[in-house]
């Protein structure tokens, strides 16, 4: 009889200790009624156990009592253990892994007599306590991926996967990872048919099955055959796939011709192969961007495209804007601020008679958000446009510096940083450059913004070409020069 065992540890999430065993019971039958008992084999011979390190009754990570069965020492031989994740703490991290060393121990010890052991979410951090990641590609929740790099440093941490199974240590991506990790062991240890029935009946895994038949997880027939099922089916390869797939690889992952690949597209949703997948990595991208601080290098090969240069351009073209100014207004969309200014014109929340306020100034107009990182410009008028030359996603997104090229020496951006610093207005000249690489004078003029609590909010910028003034003072400057040279 296999054996399954389900650790509970003070402070994890009840839902995964109690679904397990939820998640066994009803594989369980599942199997026991679509096999039939002379071809069953080992396929339903399995058991589940919950234990705690000491036997007695755990506290979940609500505070709820939940009962286990037996001690950890009591279970002998088994063939399986899974970690379910914890509850977040008040620091939305994973608890400090010391105070379960019995256990981080006790899993050692199962993993070299032979047993597979998986950790769900945060529940991978005791799996790196017991030094099962040594060496090992493993994954976790994206928010802790940080900190698991941190705290393992040994370990191989994958960002962006679901689920890995690393020489029979199997970690998981989500507090609810525990589904993916269940199947995968019923998978792993009652053979494919078991867990193609399991993961048919349960409706719950969202992991790819590897090796699977159609490279599919189990997409039971009852949703199969119609044009969305295909459109799901070929989202979900192309979301899990790498830089190098293409259309041809999607066409075979979906057992088809490039013709009919290329036709249910068209007629489900008019996009051709190729725009359909990079449609797909932008919307992968997009919500990294949203969701993880990465630089747009890492997170252009996570969203799966080929290089940072081909993911600029792809995100442009669906998203009407750069990976930066997207993330910054998509932050911006979430913050208070918004209701007054948003870097999208057209968005219903900036009072349309404001922008065209500002639209017809003669000086450019520019807001910078000293709650983002480097105090990117969140706001630029069309006069700003005007007279630089760059487009709005060329502005939205990055600090003002950029217009300084590489003319970094200049005495009033000593001045400027200062008072930038001590949060003071200022006006100073600066050398500055249109997008044609045209010289042209910036009289700026910085205002810092505060609410009615005396917090920085934005600092607002206007900028006044005077080229023309400072060529004519010049010009003045050489001639009295000539004079007096003369006279
Ligand atoms: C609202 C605002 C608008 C700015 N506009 C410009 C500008 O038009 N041209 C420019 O060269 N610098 C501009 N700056 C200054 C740069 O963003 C930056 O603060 C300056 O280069 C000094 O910082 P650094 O040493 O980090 O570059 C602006 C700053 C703010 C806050």
């Amino acid at each position: 009889m296999i054996k399954i065992v389900i650790a509970g540890l003070d402070g994890c999430l009840g839902s995964a200790f109690l679904g397990l065993s939820d998640l066994f019971a009803l594989a369980h039958k599942a199997i026991i009624a679509a096999i039939p008992p002379s071809e069953a084999g080992s396929a339903a011979d399995f058991c589940l156990v919950t234990a705690s390190a000491d036997g007695r009754p755990i506290r979940d990570g609500s505070g709820a009592t939940l009962e286990v069965e037996t001690s950890f020492e009591e279970i002998g031989v088994c063939d399986a253990v899974i970690v379910p994740s914890f509850a977040p703490g008040p620091d939305g991290k994973a608890p400090d892994m010391s105070a379960f060393a019995a256990a981080a121990a006790w899993l050692r010890r199962h993993h070299s007599r032979g047993a597979l052991i998986g950790g769900c979410g945060s529940g991978v951090f005791l799996l790196g306590e017991a030094g099962l990641l040594e060496g090992r590609r493993c994954t976790t929740s994206w928010w802790h991926h940080e900190d698991l790099k941190k705290r393992y440093p040994r370990a191989d941490t994958a960002w962006g996967a679901r689920l890995i199974d690393d020489r029979r240590v199997v970690t998981a991506a989500g507090p609810l990872s525990w589904i993916d990790v269940g199947l995968h062991v019923i998978r792993t240890l009652c053979g494919q048919e078991a867990g193609r029935i399991a993961a048919d009946f349960t409706l719950g895994e969202t992991a790819p099955a590897k090796g699977a038949a159609k490279g599919a997880a189990y997409t039971p027939n009852v949703l199969s055959g119609g044009v969305d099922a295909f459109l799901a089916e070929a989202e979900r390869i192309v979301r899990q796939s790498d830089a190098a797939f293409n259309a041809q690889d999607l066409a075979r992952a979906l057992s088809t011709s490039e013709r009919t690949l290329h036709r249910k597209l068209k007629q489900a949703c008019d996009e051709s192969p190729k725009t359909f997948i990079d449609r797909i990595r932008v919307e992968t991208a997009r919500t990294l961007l949203e969701t993880s601080a990465k630089p747009v290098k890492e997170l252009a090969a996570s969203a799966g495209f080929i290089d940072e240069a081909s993911f600029r351009r792809a995100f442009r073209r669906y998203a009407g804007m750069a990976p930066s100014a997207y993330r910054v207004w998509a932050k911006a969309k979430s913050q208070d601020k918004a209701q007054m200014f948003s870097v999208r014109k057209d968005s219903e929340i900036i009072p349309e008679i404001l922008t065209t306020i500002l639209d017809t100034c003669v000086n450019g107009v520019t807001l910078a958000d000293p709650d983002i990182e480097d105090a990117p410009i969140v706001y630029a008028n069309k006069r700003f446009e005007d007279i630089t030359g760059y487009q709005p996603e060329e502005i939205i997104g990055r600090n003002c510096r950029f217009l300084q090229g590489d003319d970094r020496d200049q005495e009033s951006l000593r001045r400027l940083r200062e008072a930038i610093k001590n949060r003071q207005p200022i006006e100073v000249t600066l050398r500055n450059y249109r997008k044609d690489g045209e010289l042209f004078y910036n009289k700026l003029n910085i205002t810092p913004l505060f609410d009615a609590q005396g917090k920085l909010i934005y600092f607002l910028g206007v900028q006044y070409d005077v080229s023309n003034q400072v060529r004519a003072e010049t010009e003045i400057g050489d001639l009295k020069a000539k004079l007096q040279a003369i006279a």
